[in-house]
């Protein structure tokens, strides 16, 4: 699978107007003839980019851009501005769509260099900026051609180096942000690759994202960082051994064998903590006996997102270095019907030992990610755990289709990874774990049923997982809506989106 961005994002430095490249881009917030670099240029092209933005109503607004020719009047061969908005309420992560559409324009304008002058923002911001800058270039450019057999799906595309642009004030970079701001380009760059890799295993059918599969990507990964990362395998019979009865059940009905993954990154000096996170890998829910209706099961290879997710954070996590030590954990296999799986009726006995009624076959993720949790708590024994999963349709009512929905009673470790989210961008959102709603699932003949009512799904079946956490710091995000999506953004075309990796590696690396 290849997913490395082919496009080097470079620090550059000096006046924008200067720079001697294909597409010279500019941010202009709001008004463009109110801002400076634009009059310089406007200037120099002798009043055509006034013009343009003029006939073509461009007015800063976000996402609007226009781009002229400059027929030798500028070194570059091409100016083109792009719109931020109003520049009171650019936040950091903005940024990723404006780099995106910018490298768009290049491939499609033919353009192999680019300079992209960073916009003027009060603070300190410029290597958040420059490493999110390089995430947009790569994210904003990721296809999923693979099955795409046209000959312009074949072609390489033009754009070949990116050069992000610092203007600090007219002052020249020192040599530590010369060095801070290369660092934070190759830092964006491992994000996004990360992420598009984790696109990648969303957006492939699940008859090539197996089980097996996922396993293998898991072992790739670890083979790339041999120094710092191991990786075990459970095959179902050593899961059978460690009683993961939730785990295997759900699997049971697939001919494609469940396997359990085990990652762990070690820092060369000690670790400060011990961090685990948890992703569900159902590599397709069919829901089992409770059949899903096909409209709601044609999507359902996206149900291995949360571990898709953790697996290809784990490369980045690695190629930045961590100061923890890390572990990635994902339950993997497929929820499907035959002689052989699991009923409405039956009772599972978890991992922990605590006995489950099935009165819903497609409440599978809550059972494989009970036993990775029981796995986590008492093989890893983390200082934190995190799960990541697509678990419940109540989640995207609730919160719609791009908002993660966020559970925890630990008050602190909630608070850390809110404030890491709100850096990178991705949206989360709390829901309260509502004990009141744990009468829900009573069952008259085992300790727990696996379903509640339809009202506070989402809720239910964090309090379901709660059970195993038991009292290890833990959070469950919920990433059923914006794990995948039918609607597009720059930085993020149609289908899997690598949603969580980008804070999961922000958490584990600062
Ligand atoms: N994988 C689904 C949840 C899901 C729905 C993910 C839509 C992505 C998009 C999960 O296993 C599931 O089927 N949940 C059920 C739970 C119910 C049976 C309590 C649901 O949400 O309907
Ligand atoms: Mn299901
Ligand atoms: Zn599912």
């Amino acid at each position: 699978m290849a997913d490395k961005s082919t496009i080097d994002v470079t620090h550059l430095h000096g006046p924008a107007l200067q720079a001697a490249v294909d597409l010279v881009a500019f941010v202009s917030f709001g008004d463009p003839t109110k801002d400076s670099i634009f009059k310089l240029a406007d200037h120099a092209l002798g009043g055509v980019l006034a013009d343009v933005a003029r006939t073509e109503s461009f007015e800063g607004k976000t996402g609007q851009a226009i781009t002229v020719h400059t027929h030798g009047k500028l070194p570059a061969r091409r100016v083109m501005v792009v719109g931020g908005g109003p520049r009171g309420e650019f936040a950091n992560p903005n940024i990723r769509d404006l780099a995106a559409i910018v490298a768009q324009a290049a491939n499609k304008a033919g353009a192999a260099t680019v300079a992209f002058l960073l916009p003027q923002l009060s603070g300190n911001r410029e290597a958040a900026l420059v490493q999110m800058t390089a995430e947009g270039v790569a994210l904003g450019t990721y296809k999923f051609g693979r099955y795409l057999t046209g000959e312009d799906h074949k072609r390489p595309t033009a754009l070949k180096t990116f050069g992000v642009l610092t203007d600090l004030k007219g002052k020249k970079p020192t040599v530590t942000q010369t060095k801070a701001f290369t660092a934070a380009a190759t830092r964006g760059t491992t994000i996004a690759n990360a992420i598009n890799h984790a696109r990648n295993l969303i957006n492939e059918p699940a008859a090539v994202v197996t089980p097996s599969a996922l396993a293998a990507d898991a072992q790739a990964i670890a083979k790339k960082h041999k120094g710092s990362v191991s990786v075990t395998i459970l095959d179902p019979k050593k899961c059978a051994e460690l009683g993961m009865g939730m785990f295997l059940a759900v699997g049971q009905g697939s001919d494609q064998e469940a396997r359990f993954i085990h990652m762990t990154y070690k820092p060369a000096k000690k670790p400060k903590k011990r961090i685990c996170f948890i992703g569900k890998g159902v590599t397709f829910d069919s829901g089992g006996y409770s059949l899903k209706p096909s409209q709601s099961m044609e999507d359902m290879k996206v149900d291995m997102s949360g571990a898709a997710a953790v697996i290809s954070a784990m490369d980045a996590i690695a190629t930045i270095g961590a100061d923890h030590e890390i572990h990635v954990v994902a339950a993997c296999c497929e929820n499907l019907v035959s002689g052989r799986a699991y009923k409405l009726g039956d009772v599972l006995t978890s991992m922990d030992g605590t006995t489950v009624e099935i009165n819903n076959t497609d409440a599978e993720g809550r059972l494989t990610l009970g036993d990775a949790i029981t796995y986590a708590r008492t093989k890893i024994q983390p200082d934190e755990m995190f799960d990541f999963a697509t678990l419940t349709g109540a989640c995207m009512v609730a919160l719609g289709p791009y908002t993660a929905g966020v559970m925890s009673d630990h008050e602190a470790l909630l608070r850390g990874w809110m404030a890491t989210a709100e850096r990178t961008g991705e949206d989360m959102w709390r829901l309260p774990l509502n004990g009141r709603l744990r009468e829900q699932l009573k069952s008259p003949i085992a300790d727990m049923r696996n379903t509640g009512d339809r009202f506070g799904g989402a809720i239910t079946a964090g309090l379901f997982l709660k059970t195993f956490a038991k009292d290890t710091p833990w959070v469950h995000v919920d990433i059923a809506g914006p794990a995948s999506l039918t609607s597009t953004r720059p930085s993020q075309p149609k289908g899997g989106t690598g949603f969580a990796v980008a804070t999961i590696v922000e958490y584990a690396t600062r």
